[in-house]
């Protein structure tokens, strides 16, 4: 029996609540389609095992699943220090580099992953990628301020080549705004076999360059959900 993609986002995700989240804990709530599993499967286990756990987003949208779930919302002013954040990704490379902001989320994703002891990722099996590029087709995000966008454009592809398109908004005309009020430029890389540390902090140091969706040496384990409706860990 084949599960659909959506029972693999699930599988992945309850396992990885089930082993990490922890009584007596702060959490981070990632964002996107698979993270709504992990909520899911969070809210479940605090009413069961009446567990006390804070959490943080990473977005709106994480922020409104706590609420949805009366699950517990903190704040980083107030809980700094996040023992563990379960967040999902577009693409998961074997040194788990991950790239992420298909959602749009990558800022306050790699604001509360810096924050964390440890970051694991939930997926399904389409996001297992030996080199970054080999299955999500979409390029790298990144989040800028707008009126630096084409400067920034031309900087990138000058010093990395590809292409990059301004990500537009799908229900409304003109460019996706972000959670923080900012632009996402969609870099189409066209090399797989760049050193992504270099890239993302040369990418970092240009003017108006808020945040890339490279996650470098951040996560420390993915649960790839499988079509067998088993869970690939990768350490
Ligand atoms: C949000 O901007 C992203 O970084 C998500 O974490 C990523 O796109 C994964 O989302 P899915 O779980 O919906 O694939």
């Amino acid at each position: 029996r084949t599960m659909s993609l959506e029972q693999a986002k699930q599988v992945a995700a309850y396992r990885a609540v089930d082993e990490f989240v922890q009584n007596n804990s702060i959490f981070g709530v990632g964002s996107g389609s698979t993270v709504v599993y992990a909520v899911q499967r969070l809210a479940e286990r605090v009413e069961t095992e009446n567990l006390k756990v804070i959490c943080i987003p990473t977005s709106f949208q994480a922020k409104q699943l706590i609420n949805k779930h009366n699950l517990v919302l903190g704040e980083l002013d107030t809980n700094p220090e996040i023992d563990v954040t379960i967040d999902g990704a577009d693409e998961v490379d074997s040194n788990l580099t991950l790239i992420k902001g298909g959602g749009g989320c990558l800022l306050q994703e790699k604001i509360v992953a810096s924050c964390s002891k440890k970051l694991i990722v939930i997926a399904d099996y389409t996001k297992d990628s030996k080199k970054l590029g080999d299955r999500y087709k979409k390029g790298i995000p990144i989040e800028v301020i707008p009126m630096a966008y084409v400067p920034i454009k031309n900087k990138i592809i000058s010093l990395f080549g590809g292409e990059i398109k301004l990500r537009s908004a799908v229900a409304k005309a003109g460019p996706v705004v972000t959670d923080n009020g900012n632009f996402i430029l969609d870099w189409m890389f066209a090399d797989q076999d760049l050193d992504w540390e270099k890239v993302n902090n040369a990418i970092k140091m240009i003017p108006g360059v808020v945040e890339t969706g490279l996650f470098v040496k951040m996560c420390c384990k993915a649960y790839f959900g499988q079509p067998e409706g088993t869970v690939k860990e990768t350490n």
